[in-house]
């Protein structure tokens, strides 16, 4: 089947496809803007870009309740074995591996990782994931912006997911910046009207995306799907 992707609000996101349901960053239940509860979502592995709780949120829990894999950097993986995670798969940047749902390479970000009993979460990362009908999709997750992005344009990235919050993470001109070094075929904004300090516009930046690159910006609520 085609994989599709769900955006569950913040920087959480759903993706079906062959070979698995793939849940990344599962902030929700102390989301006030998130499309679905944990109980709700059965996924086979869980992605985590960094320890912030914006994006650990629920993943002991549901990883607790569906058995699924939760793949991160080394450090977050050793972590959640010891708070009662039974399945997980430690990586680390510029690294790859194949899973079920596809390929999942890890890039670099430029934040922090703090887990959120104060242990240290590794460096965060972003996720280059090729699916099983050979969509690349990148999650920059929380980053600011890196001439590196460049490179990771070079494998072909159909569509990118781009933090516009500003504060924590790239804000929008930096992002219009990232699409033009990643030159994805389409990019969504995320990370974004979540609470005050990242508010912004996304139709605006949407905008800036098409009239400074051959880009396709769209712009999702929390809830819709999209074809990837
Ligand atoms: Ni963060
Ligand atoms: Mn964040």
């Amino acid at each position: 089947m085609a994989t599709r992707m769900r955006w569950l609000g913040h920087a959480c996101l759903l993706f079906q496809s062959d070979g698995g349901t793939v849940l990344i960053d599962p902030f929700l239940s102390s989301n006030p803007t998130a499309a679905a509860k944990p109980e709700e979502l059965n996924p086979d592995f869980i992605l985590v870009s960094h320890g912030h709780g914006d994006h650990l949120g629920d993943t002991v829990p549901i990883a607790q309740r569906t058995g699924a894999t939760v793949i991160a950097n080394y450090e977050i993986a050793g972590w959640l074995q010891k708070h009662g995670v039974q399945s997980t798969h430690g990586m680390q940047h510029g690294g790859g591996h194949q899973f079920p749902f596809g390929r999942v390479k890890l890039t670099l970000a430029f934040h922090g990782s703090q887990l959120p009993d104060g242990s240290d979460g590794g460096n965060p990362c972003g996720f280059l994931i090729t699916f099983q009908d050979g969509k690349k999709v990148y999650d920059a997750a929380d980053t600011g912006l890196f001439g590196d992005m460049r490179l990771i344009g070079e494998e072909g990235v159909d569509l990118a997911l781009l933090p516009i919050g500003d504060n924590y993470t790239m804000g929008p001109d930096d992002a219009v910046r990232a699409v033009k070094l990643l030159a994805p075929k389409r990019v969504v904004p995320i990370h974004y009207n979540t609470f005050d300090l990242i508010r912004q516009d996304p139709r605006a930046w949407a905008e800036q995306v098409r009239r400074q690159t051959p880009a396709a910006p769209i712009v999702l609520s929390p809830g819709d799907w999209i074809d990837v």
